[in-house]
Formats: C-alpha cells, sequence, structure tokens
C-alpha cells in the first residue's frame, strides 16, 4: 500500500451512461485521472486497476485520494488524511 499516491483529496464526480466500461486507476499514478494509463506497471507499484461496468447512467464518485474501503468509489476516507 506504501506506492498509493493521493490523487487528490476528494472524489471525481463523473457521469456514465447504461453499458460503460471504466477503468479506474488504484494507484493514483495515472496522469488522466480517474482512470489508469498504466502507470502502475511503468512504476513498479504492484497494483493494478480496477474495471467498473455500469447498468445505469448515473453519476458516480470515483475515489480520488485512493483510500477508500468502497473500491472504486468515494467513500468520504479522503475527510481523514
Ligand atoms: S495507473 Fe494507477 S492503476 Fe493503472
Amino acid at each position: 500500500m506504501s506506492n498509493i499516491k493521493i490523487a487528490q483529496k476528494s472524489p471525481y464526480t463523473v457521469e456514465v451512461n447504461s453499458g460503460d466500461k471504466k477503468v479506474w486507476c488504484s494507484c493514483g499514478h495515472s496522469e488522466n485521472q480517474p482512470y489508469c494509463d498504466g502507470a502502475h506497471a511503468r512504476k513498479e507499484t504492484g497494483m493494478k486497476p480496477v474495471v467498473c461496468k455500469f447498468e445505469n447512467s448515473e453519476t458516480v464518485y470515483f475515489c480520488g485520494c485512493k483510500h477508500s474501503k468502497n473500491g472504486a468509489f468515494c467513500d468520504g476516507s479522503h475527510n481523514s488524511l
């Protein structure tokens, strides 16, 4: 877990559509937040992205601090960092 980089201390608000697939960056090193750009491998973080598939069109809040206990989605953990 020591290779985690805090991308930002707030979630990324994203509008998704039914059928969308998003690949969330779990390591924080991507320059295309909140999505994976392959940096986890280049920087040998030992971490992997999380694939998220959406069945509904909705607003989602991707974790920006990379410390959420709710996978790719914000759980408010950024407030205690
Ligand atoms: S760049 Fe962070 S998980 Fe791929």
